[in-house]
């Protein structure tokens, strides 16, 4: 394999290993905060359409447009949310893992609660998704 291909790889699993944990500390701190399963799923599911191939820059560039800049360029998050590129794709990852849940049959509860995870939480639910969310972060 060359060098670069292999660089490429221990970075693809290096990334993959720390979503899947993201993942499972999500998941596992709902659970000790005494969720059901449903909203324990949804920890577990909420961040799964992350593209694997997204770098730090696309991290904290989606970071940034969260914050600030949204009010400074009203719809600029969703512009670049469009398309099959790494960063809309990034971008778009609640609402494409949303899309996979509700096709594998997931209950609408656990669709919308990963559609709405990066929004300002409405309810119980949410807040206690969010709250997980950024307990479990690296
Ligand atoms: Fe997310
Ligand atoms: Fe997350």
């Amino acid at each position: 394999m060359p060098p670069s291909r292999a660089r490429q790889f221990w970075r693809h699993l290096v990334v993959r290993d720390a979503d899947l944990r993201h993942a499972e500390r999500t998941a596992s701190i709902l659970r000790a905060g005494g969720a059901d399963e449903e909203l324990v799923l949804a920890g577990l599911l909420h961040d799964r359409a992350k593209p694997a191939e997204a770098r730090l820059w696309h991290r904290v560039a989606a970071t940034l447009l969260e914050g600030t800049a949204e009010r400074w360029a009203p719809g600029c998050r969703a512009r670049l949310a469009r398309g099959e590129g790494t960063f809309a794709r990034y971008l778009d990852h609640a609402r494409r893992g949303a899309e996979l849940s509700r096709a594998e049959g997931r209950s609408a509860r656990v669709v919308r609660l990963i559609a709405r995870h990066h929004l300002v939480p409405q309810d119980d639910d949410e807040r206690r998704l969010a709250a997980a969310d950024a307990l479990a972060l690296p």
